[in-house]
């Protein structure tokens, strides 16, 4: 099998065993439903499913109660912003409601947005960010009404690798009585979150982000200062506090509970470790290539996980053919011929018409020194027979 070194951590992280074999006899054993509350089995899946949430509450510094489990990112950041949404709708009617997001946002946040603008709920601003990718607090105050009652802010970019300075931005939201909500996706496990520390309203992550299982996440909802409260996403049975009904997925919470558990442990030292290796990829890179261009912030003030590369000149088309050992995301600002590309390259400034390809490469807890080493040499290789160290800087612009 080919495409055997792994650098798309962002789209999805391998599980850990050591998740994997917390998982297990939530599969064959302890099968029970934690709703049935008159057997034993029922009453050990409880237990487990309220022990996991203790520890995805720990990992962000918040309550257990303020974490709901859910599918994964997608339905939180959905359920967070039609939830309240339709909550402050309940409650008036008739006041108008404005949103601020930035245009950088993933589909799962622009895209409920959008379907509820449609419905004639809210007016949106999607706000410029700059070239590194950053939203100002200047910008969001610039553009704030007094009907403005939410912000919806990703805190690290899944593409571009920008670390939103959140703290200042919460403080800004809880001054002003504005709820917060972000995207964190690729922030939790791997960058301190503190929700005691920060006045954030609601916060989605998924579990496949930090080697957990796909197809779980959760949603924090604070509950004091000020508490919030969200239209239920799916009306039944009257699971997770008559939020989010439905039989709990006992073996995928225990996953996540465990991946969290892990995350505050390791958290730091794979964040240390990478950054070297990250650093280390970048620098041999540019100094065999000094026209590769690096998208989003500088090294060193950016995750560490991440690299969005332009390779000025490439097409998707040349490059990723050599490219076959090596798992990693592209895309371009014009993806070629059709003028819709990547928004989030068009939004930090690319041309709408330059086709060259950009490389997203993520690593992870996994990623060995030796992955690293042979990135370099697939991509310099790739690169040699594509003489991209002899063009000129033209790109090719359609
Ligand atoms: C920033 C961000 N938000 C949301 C999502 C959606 O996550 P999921 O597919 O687990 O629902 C992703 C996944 O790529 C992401 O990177």
């Amino acid at each position: 099998m080919s495409h055997n070194i792994y650098f798309d951590n962002n789209a999805t992280t391998p599980l850990d065993s050591r998740v994997f074999e917390a998982m297990k006899p939530y599969f064959d054993i302890c099968y029970g439903n934690p709703a049935s509350q008159l057997h034993q089995k029922g009453w050990e899946a409880k237990e487990a499913v309220e022990m996991a949430r203790k520890k995805v509450a720990q990992l962000i510094h918040a309550k257990p109660e303020e974490i709901t489990f859910t599918a994964g990112s997608t339905e939180s950041n959905n359920w967070a912003l039609k939830g309240l949404i339709e909550s402050l709708k309940e409650k008036n009617p008739l006041e108008p409601l404005h949103i601020l997001t930035s245009n950088i946002e993933h589909a799962s946040v622009k895209e409920p947005l959008l379907y509820m603008k449609k419905k004639g709920l809210i007016d949106i601003d999607f706000l410029p960010v700059d070239s590194q990718g950053f939203l100002s607090l200047e910008t969001l105050k610039k553009n704030c009404r007094s009907s403005t009652k939410v912000i919806s802010l990703i805190w690290v970019h899944n593409e571009i690798g920008t670390i939103q300075n959140l703290k200042e931005i919460a403080a800004w939201a809880q001054e002003n009585h504005i709820y917060l909500h972000t995207d964190a996706t690729q922030a939790v496990g791997k960058i301190e979150v503190n929700m005691d520390e920060n006045p954030i309203s609601l916060l989605s992550f998924s579990g496949h982000k930090l080697y957990g299982p796909k197809g779980i996440g959760a949603l924090y909802t604070r509950s004091l200062n000020p508490k919030i409260t969200l239209h239920p996403l799916l009306h039944g049975g009257g699971q997770e506090i008559s939020g989010r009904s439905g039989t709990l997925n006992v073996p995928s919470i225990v996953g996540l509970g465990k991946a969290c558990e892990i995350a505050q442990l390791e958290m730091k030292n794979d964040w240390i470790k990478t950054s070297q290796l990250m650093t280390d990829l970048w620098n041999n890179l540019k100094s065999e290539f000094p026209q590769i261009k690096l998208n989003g912030p500088k090294v060193g003030t950016r995750t560490v996980y991440n690299l969005n590369l332009t390779l000025p000149g490439i097409q998707g088309s040349d490059i990723l053919p050599h490219l076959q050992n090596l798992c990693v995301s592209g895309g371009s600002a014009c993806s070629s011929g059709n003028l819709q590309g990547n928004p989030v390259l068009l939004a930090i400034g690319h041309n709408p018409n330059d086709t060259s390809v950009s490389l997203r490469i993520s690593s992870g807890r996994m990623t060995t020194n030796e992955d690293f080493q042979k990135a370099f040499n697939e991509i310099s290789k790739a690169l040699k027979s594509l003489r991209f160290n002899e063009k000129e800087e033209v790109h090719r612009v359609l």
